[in-house]
């Protein structure tokens, strides 16, 4: 005999203002059922850390795992702002993310890049050029950002300090976190 196994509820979350929708259950954070959706949501640590999932919930109730007070303070929250990598929803939710493009904007493109120069401009700060293949074009919106594939597979975003599509070189500035992975 087999016996009925119950299966979470999802629910629907919109992203304004490019109207992608996904489905995201109680069990998991937005941003993890958003990433598995192909929804480029922004993120940093995945840890309630950095508040680089920061974002305004324009309608519905969430449910926020531990995370650190300067990633959101009680304030934020208060005013309805969310981090995605540990909210829950509770409710079909709307949120607000510029960062989320409509599917008709550039699509995500996977480039090979040659490391030009290091130069440490601060005691934490390096800033990085990187070389994009010459027969190859980089279209770009400003508030775009890259990330790096690293060899097990995770990925770490940066934002671009110059308009790469202008010069030979794009230009990153890249802050040294302690025992960070990548950094
Ligand atoms: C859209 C976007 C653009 C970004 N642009 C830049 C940029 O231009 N320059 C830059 O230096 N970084 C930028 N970041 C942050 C960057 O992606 C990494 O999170 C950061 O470099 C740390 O990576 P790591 O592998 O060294 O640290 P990890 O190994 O991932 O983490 C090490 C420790 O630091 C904490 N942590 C991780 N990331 C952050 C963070 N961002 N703030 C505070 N604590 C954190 C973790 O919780 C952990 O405790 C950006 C992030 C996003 C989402
Ligand atoms: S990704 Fe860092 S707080 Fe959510």
């Amino acid at each position: 005999m087999t016996h009925p196994v119950a299966t979470p509820q999802a629910f629907s979350i919109t992203v304004q203002p490019s109207g992608r929708v996904f489905a995201a259950t109680a069990d998991e954070s937005i941003l993890a059922a958003g990433i598995r959706q192909g929804i480029g949501l922004p993120y940093g640590c995945k840890d309630g850390a950095c508040g680089s999932c920061k974002c305004k919930k324009l309608e519905g109730m969430v449910f926020h795992g531990p995370h650190q007070s300067k990633a959101l303070s009680e304030e934020e929250e208060a005013a309805g702002l969310v981090l995605t990598c540990c909210a829950m929803p509770l409710t079909d939710v709307v949120l607000e993310s510029r960062q989320v493009t409509d599917e008709s904007a550039f699509p995500i493109k996977k480039m090979p890049s040659r490391v030009t120069t290091l130069e440490k401009v601060s005691d934490d700060v390096m800033v990085i050029k990187l070389q994009l293949p010459a027969n190859d074009t980089l279209r770009y919106h400003p508030g775009q950002y890259i990330e790096f594939i690293l060899r097990d597979g995770a990925r770490r975003s940066y934002s671009m300090a110059n308009a790469p599509h202008t010069g030979p070189a794009v230009e990153l500035h890249i802050r040294h976190m302690p025992g960070g992975k990548f950094t």
